[in-house]
């Protein structure tokens, strides 16, 4: 099989060096931009690769937005699959992709975009020949799993250790998608789709680890708990909620231990139970693995076919469930003491935590926040 690389960046990299040990797949184009193109394959010519009728799949992985969308929407139309990493440009217009795959005869691949390396969208694609999924999490995002792990493994606070995190390659020089959650949140709100047939809405609650301190680990670390970043998405009975935030988690729970940038997700099957998938879920040839199963896929026949007719309601209070947050502000009635500088309240929606959360915030700026599930 021929294929394309648009973006010839840590990812596109990857792909091309795992496809070198290939038979079967060949790289003839890539996409460059001009003052870096080089050798026969690179041009920055989009129409060379979108019009050239031996090229079947373009593996797009330059990121953001646009020309992404364009690109990609060019290839769909011109009845090339897609395979992407690209996370943000696919939790913005997953369904216009898909419809626009199916309408003619192609094909959308995503794994890359969530989980890096870990087989997890075809994962949830297995588990939905035979069962629902009720449930899925997970922490989605290596940056930000290495600066708490690191936190508390080094006893460092939270700006010493993203500038480490940014020495050795695992922060960007600004870490705000990372930091601020919205990279968990797109990789979330494409599982959902994945999993519950359902377009999810843009605007579910998101909340990240900037404000997080030492203190803030310790403390929790006194309750038996350990913080981890991790989206979450539930669906019942006709609605469905997804959420991002820091969670509270029981310390001896897997997720509780997961070191490094190393990512893991989970779901809940209804015959087959929960799973969990381990992995690394960034970096040039894991990523580039994905994207490249994703082509011997194609090759091979699969054709995953995204469906989001079933249309679910969004329902937060789905999630309902306890928060703390540490902050100076005055504690809103019925909260509870938690310790030292830190109020549990029980029984709120993500949404009305966040909400709770932003008011902390406009009143103490270091507040943080955490949700604390009941404990098994
Ligand atoms: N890195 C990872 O571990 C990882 C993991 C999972 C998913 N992803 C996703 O995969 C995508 C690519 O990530 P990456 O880390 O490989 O990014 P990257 O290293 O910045 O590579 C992207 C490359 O595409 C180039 N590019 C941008 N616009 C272009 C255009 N119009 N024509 C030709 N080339 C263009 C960029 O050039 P300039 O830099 O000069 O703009 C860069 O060389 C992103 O959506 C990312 O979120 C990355």
């Amino acid at each position: 099989m021929k294929i394309a690389i648009l973006g010839y960046g840590t990812v596109g990299r990857g792909v091309d060096r795992i496809v070198k040990g290939l038979d079967d797949i060949e790289v003839t184009r890539i996409l460059e931009l001009p003052d870096r193109c080089e050798g026969p394959r690179m041009t920055s010519d989009y129409t060379k690769i979108v019009d050239d009728p031996q090229i079947e799949a373009v593996l797009e992985c330059m990121g953001g937005l646009e020309p992404a969308h364009t690109f990609i929407m060019q290839a769909l139309q011109a009845g090339k699959s897609v395979v992407t990493s690209n996370k943000a440009v696919v939790a913005a217009y997953f369904d216009e992709f898909a419809r626009t795959a199916d309408e003619h005869g192609a094909s959308l691949l995503i794994e890359a975009t969530c989980g890096g390396g870990i087989p997890w969208i075809a994962s949830i694609e297995k588990v939905r020949r035979i069962d629902e999924v009720s449930c899925l999490s997970g922490i989605m995002n290596g940056t930000t799993n290495f600066i708490v792990d690191a936190m508390i493994k080094n006893g460092a606070d939270f700006a010493e250790t993203l500038a480490r995190a940014q020495e050795l390659g695992y922060a960007e020089a600004d870490p705000s998608a990372d930091i601020d959650g919205i990279d968990v949140k797109n990789k979330t709100r494409i599982a959902v789709g994945v999993a519950f047939d359902t377009a999810c809405v843009e605007d579910i609650p998101v909340t990240g680890i900037r404000t997080i301190t030492k203190a803030d680990l310790d403390l929790f670390a006194a309750h038996g708990r350990t913080v981890k970043l991790l989206g979450r998405a539930v669906q019942w009975e006709g609605r469905y909620a997804a959420s991002v935030e820091p969670v509270a988690l029981p310390s001896r729970s897997l997720e509780a231990n997961v070191p490094s940038n190393f990512n893991i997700v989970s779901l809940e099957g209804a015959t087959v139970g929960p799973l969990k998938f381990y992995g690394q879920g960034a970096g040039s040839l894991p990523t580039g693995n994905a994207m490249v199963q994703d082509v011997i896929d194609l090759a091979a026949g699969r054709r995953p076919k995204y469906d989001f007719s079933r249309g679910l309601a969004y329902d937060p209070a789905l999630l309902a469930g306890d928060y703390v947050l540490r902050t100076a502000m005055p504690m809103p009635q019925g909260a509870e003491p938690y310790d030292q500088g830190a109020w549990l309240v029980r029984d709120i929606d993500p949404v009305a935590a966040r909400a709770l959360f932003d008011d902390a915030l406009a009143a103490d700026p270091t507040s943080f926040m955490a949700h604390v599930p009941q404990e098994d």
